[in-house]
């Protein structure tokens, strides 16, 4: 569940007077904020505390995250200058990152850490556009109108977000996601065309460790196939296509992850778990499974409603048989 800290009391206390990055750039705040959910939740696994955007920053790109807007780039890409003058990421970039994730994993124990990077595409919109889009309209006039520049830009982009993986997983995250957030603004000729190849190189630089890869985006619904084939084992799926449905059209190769309504947490109490109920035995339909919401909690959700929601979804998935010594 991205952003699950985002409603917690705890976590803002810990983000008073901290900007999101300098908090990403700080191994203390990093492993504090990815243990508070897993606390207060019991889920299964944890996601490190870091954003898509930190590799780049870390890397020179002049970048800030705003509170409420999201990612701001001081001086958006346009030639093939400005993609040349992006650096490669370099580990002693990210040094503070890899040692967050070695205590992590210390302090998580049999707790999975997932880590993450961000797909090129939707890296590339936010330096394209300074910042969220709405159309990507630039993003795509580039791709179009100056492919050899938008191939440029997209694959320093692999690079940078491959490395940044690869170190994630050197230092002991068990499992990856890439988040291609806004792919869905995408045709799947295009996605094809312009995105496919370069995802997939990212995907690739951590295919020899073994560890699950996860795709997800928002909107993908008519991109399910083209993203499992970009090299993943499971598919990210928001709460627009039920999960049987995403099933058929990947297969049984893949498992699914997802995918209650973010917005659902906001309903009684008897409509929220009769939905989570429903994701449940959609999501049997596939090769596996992941629980999740279909993007990330909205910081007003009730802390005490998302407790129950695991609890719930534990109950349910627990195997027949097993005892009350699960999760400990
Ligand atoms: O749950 C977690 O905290 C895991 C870490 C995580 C964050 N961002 C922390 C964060 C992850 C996995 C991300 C990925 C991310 N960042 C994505 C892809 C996932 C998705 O939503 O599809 C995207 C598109 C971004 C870019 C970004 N960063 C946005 C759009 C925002 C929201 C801006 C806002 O305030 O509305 C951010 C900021 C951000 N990243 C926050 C967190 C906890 C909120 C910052 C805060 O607490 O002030």
């Amino acid at each position: 569940m991205r952003q699950a800290g985002r409603s917690l009391p705890e976590y803002r206390a810990l983000r008073e007077g901290v900007s999101m990055l300098e908090a990403c750039s700080t191994p203390e705040l990093v492993v504090e904020a990815t243990l508070q959910p897993v606390r207060r939740y019991g889920t299964d696994a944890a996601i490190l505390f870091s954003d898509i955007v930190l590799p780049l920053r870390a890397a020179g790109v002049d970048l800030d995250i705003t509170p409420g807007v999201g990612p701001v780039v001081a001086k958006p890409v346009q030639t093939l200058a400005d993609v040349e003058a992006i650096p490669d990421l370099e580990p002693d970039h990210i040094g503070f990152v890899s040692e967050a994730v070695r205590d992590l994993v210390g302090e998580l124990g049999d707790t999975p850490l997932i880590g993450f990077a961000g797909a090129p595409f939707t890296l590339a919109s936010y330096l394209i556009e300074g910042g969220p889009s709405r159309t990507h309209a630039k993003t795509k006039a580039m791709m179009r109108g100056a492919p050899e520049v938008w191939h440029a830009l997209a694959g320093k982009l692999a690079g940078v977000s491959g490395a940044f993986l690869r170190a994630q997983v050197e230092a002991g995250a068990a499992a990856v996601q890439l988040f291609d957030s806004w792919a869905g603004a995408l045709a799947p000729g295009d996605y094809r065309e312009y995105v496919l190849a370069h995802s997939r190189r990212v995907l690739a630089e951590v295919a020899a460790t073994g560890v699950p890869r996860v795709h997800f985006g928002v909107g993908t619904g008519e991109l399910l196939v083209l993203m499992g084939e970009a090299g993943a084992e499971v598919v990210g799926v928001d709460w627009r296509v039920p999960l049987d449905v995403a099933a058929a059209r990947l297969g049984p190769r893949y498992a699914v992850q997802g995918n209650l309504d973010p917005t659902l947490l906001f309903a009684p109490w008897p409509v929220i778990e009769a939905a989570a109920r429903d994701v449940l035995s959609r999501g049997r339909a596939a090769g596996g499974h992941v629980f999740n919401l279909g993007h990330g909690v909205l910081p007003s959700t009730d802390p005490d409603v998302l407790a129950r929601l695991v609890d719930l979804v534990h109950e349910e998935s627990r195997p027949a048989g097993a005892d009350d010594e699960r999760g400990q």
